[in-house]
């Protein structure tokens, strides 16, 4: 058996992590044969739930459960973490602006960013579910010099993935024969799925679907998919984002399936001509436990507005904290 590996979780007590922790625990994230200890880091008023959760997480008997920290101290939680899915965020309260919600997670971010920093395995990879995630993520990888910025990626796995779906659905196939797929950008309705590279079972997808369906119903639906859970559900979708989280984990640290790649948002190195820092969610494949964007792919006009869109918001949203950015 090789030896556990520490993995941190914020928000733990949340509704993402009730089903993101029993998942990491048996295994699934990081596979079969990798024990993990959970560090586990909550707000003060949630950590009687936490140990509730925690009561839990032992009734299951998990036999890759190498142990479980609970805390409201994140240089604790972060103590010698190789992994740290950031999850807990400030949800927007009532009356609250947008500048509002970012500038409250950006306090937070930036608080967990230094603790990362100061006592995080210097291999850390991190992942921010919590939103805005892009711009929390960016917030955390500013506060964090000692890191390599390219440990600090952002959610767009559950958009991927709901992208596979609808395509799916609309092509009467399974989401096994779809490959190629990509999100570009923000997490928010800016994002742009692109279906130009997607292939559908080997056949290209955009000869598969109408251009208006493409444009007036597939696009939209993705963009608008977590709203619709929330009016269905009268909650925000948390067993698949947990999921989403897992396959964004799995694959950073095991690989990508060959052939194929994911989307991630991760630090732009200028790819593609999106501004060099941002937080921005590429085409990628991972193998060694790092990732690489994907060069070379085709932006035809229709893209490139879109992409150009997405950039622009979380350029407003990178300068709207500029002034709690190091
Ligand atoms: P939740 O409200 O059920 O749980 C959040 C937890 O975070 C709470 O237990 C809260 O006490 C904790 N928390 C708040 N501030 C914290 C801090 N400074 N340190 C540690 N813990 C803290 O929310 P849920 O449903 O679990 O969602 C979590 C976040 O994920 C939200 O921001 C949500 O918008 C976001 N989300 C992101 C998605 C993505 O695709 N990137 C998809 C779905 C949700």
């Amino acid at each position: 058996m090789k030896a556990p590996v520490r993995v941190a979780v914020t928000g733990a007590a949340g509704q993402i992590s009730y089903s993101l922790l029993f998942r990491i625990a048996s295994g699934e994230m990081l596979g079969k044969d990798q024990p993990v200890i959970l560090q586990l880091l909550e707000i003060t008023p949630a950590l009687e739930a936490l140990k509730g959760v925690s009561m839990e997480l032992e009734d299951c008997a998990f036999p890759l459960l190498a142990g479980i920290v609970q805390s409201d101290d994140a240089t604790v939680a972060f103590k010698d973490a190789d992994y740290a899915l950031l999850v807990g965020a400030r949800p927007r309260g009532p009356g609250m602006e947008r500048k509002d919600l970012l500038e409250a997670n950006a306090a937070i971010f930036s608080a967990q960013g230094k603790a990362l920093n100061d006592v995080a395995s210097r291999d850390v990879k991190v992942l921010v579910v919590g939103n805005p995630a892009n711009t929390n993520a960016l917030i955390a990888q500013r506060n964090a010099p000692d890191l390599d910025p390219r440990n600090f990626t952002a959610m767009t796995r559950l958009d991927h993935n709901r992208a596979l779906s609808q395509l799916a659905n609309k092509t009467d196939s399974s989401v096994n024969d779809i490959t190629h797929m990509t999100i570009w950008g923000n997490h928010s309705s800016t994002q742009y799925p692109d279906l130009h590279q997607v292939k559908v079972a080997g056949t290209a997808a955009m000869d598969k679907v109408e251009q208006d369906w493409y444009a007036n119903d597939f696009i939209p639906t993705v963009q608008q998919r977590g709203a619709a859970i929330i009016k269905a559900r009268g909650a925000s979708s948390a067993a698949s984002a947990a999921n989403a989280a897992i396959d964004h984990m799995r694959d950073w640290a095991l690989g990508t399936a060959e052939g194929d790649w994911t989307s991630m948002a991760i630090f732009s190195d200028g790819s593609y001509g999106i501004q060099e820092g941002l937080i921005y969610s590429f085409p990628c494949t991972c193998k060694g436990g790092d990732w690489e964007i994907v060069q070379g792919v085709e932006i035809n006009d229709f893209s490139r507005e879109k992409m150009i869109a997405t950039e622009q918001e979380l350029a407003a949203e990178r300068d709207a904290v500029a002034h709690l950015l190091p």
